[in-house]
């Protein structure tokens, strides 16, 4: 994995991961967490938190077999009663995703398979902020199998793992001849955001590319089913698509553009 460090890297290997290790994260692992946490927090305006050893959050997920071993979680704590903070904290805890991931480490974003109340215990959450999703991290079940996989095989298990909307679903607005004139960018942005993770796999997001002005488009399908956690799910996916399409800065919103540079 040491030749494989960029973010597009954690991209092509990142699956949900709902088994762990009791292998506790390390202080140098969480110390290089707690100062990615740093930036994105400032960035996004945003106050997600690092919290180690609390199994009791995940005891019913845990008992019922849905996740095994689960105690670490990256909580989601934000701006309360603020829309564009859900897709902001999707982007950035997205962003610490990929950094656990090229640490070796995995993770689940998590809306249901936790204890919420209990969770909101253990962090730091203002009278105009809430805790709004959680992100477990821990080491993976029978990690030193997980590391001695190889890259292509990581790779490998990333495309073949679960399903996913096709190419021409993701960008169901265009037809043929505008996806075979879009630029390569766009291509690679789209199947960076393919790889994303979203509520239940619903994948509500589809990109468009306009050539009159030479931007992307991401808008959330509304017929995915996805309304509680669209725009959790548009900032992630605008992440991926940042990341797979190079350089670039993305417009928060539904039908925000993406403009390449
Ligand atoms: C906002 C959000 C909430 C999620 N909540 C849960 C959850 O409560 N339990 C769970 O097992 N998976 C949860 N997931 C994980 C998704 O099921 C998973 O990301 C999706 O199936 C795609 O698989 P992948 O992450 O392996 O690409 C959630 C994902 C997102 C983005």
């Amino acid at each position: 994995m040491a030749e494989h460090n960029q973010l597009i890297d954690a991209i092509n290997i990142r699956t949900a991961v709902r088994a762990y290790d009791d292998e506790p994260i390390d202080d140098d692992a969480a110390r290089q967490l707690e100062m990615a946490l740093q930036p994105v927090n400032l960035l996004g305006n945003l106050n997600l938190q690092l919290v180690l050893n609390q199994p009791k959050v995940f005891e019913e997920a845990n008992a019922s077999g849905h996740l095994t071993g689960a105690a670490n979680y990256l909580a989601l704590v934000v701006p309360k009663g603020d829309e564009q903070a859900r897709e902001r904290a999707g982007f950035y805890a997205e962003r610490v995703v990929l950094t656990a991931t090229l640490r070796g480490l995995a993770t689940l974003w998590v809306a249901g398979s936790w204890n919420k109340t209990e969770a909101a215990k253990h962090c730091r959450i203002a009278g105009n902020e809430e805790l709004l999703l959680g992100v477990v991290i821990g080491h993976p079940k029978n990690h030193l199998a997980y590391q001695s996989m190889t890259y292509d095989e990581l790779c490998e298990r990333q495309r073949t793992h679960r399903s996913c909307k096709t190419y021409e679903q993701f960008t169901v607005t265009m037809g043929d001849e505008a996806r075979a004139q879009a630029p390569d960018w766009f291509r690679a942005g789209v199947e960076a955001a393919m790889k994303a993770p979203s509520a239940m796999n619903r994948q509500p997001i589809t990109f468009s590319y306009n050539p009159d002005d030479d931007t992307a488009a991401a808008h959330i399908d509304t017929t995915a089913g996805d309304e509680h956690h669209a725009l959790n799910d548009l900032g992630i996916a605008k992440l991926h698509f940042q990341i797979g399409a190079g350089q670039g800065q993305w417009a928060w919103g539904d039908g925000g553009l993406f403009i390449h540079q």
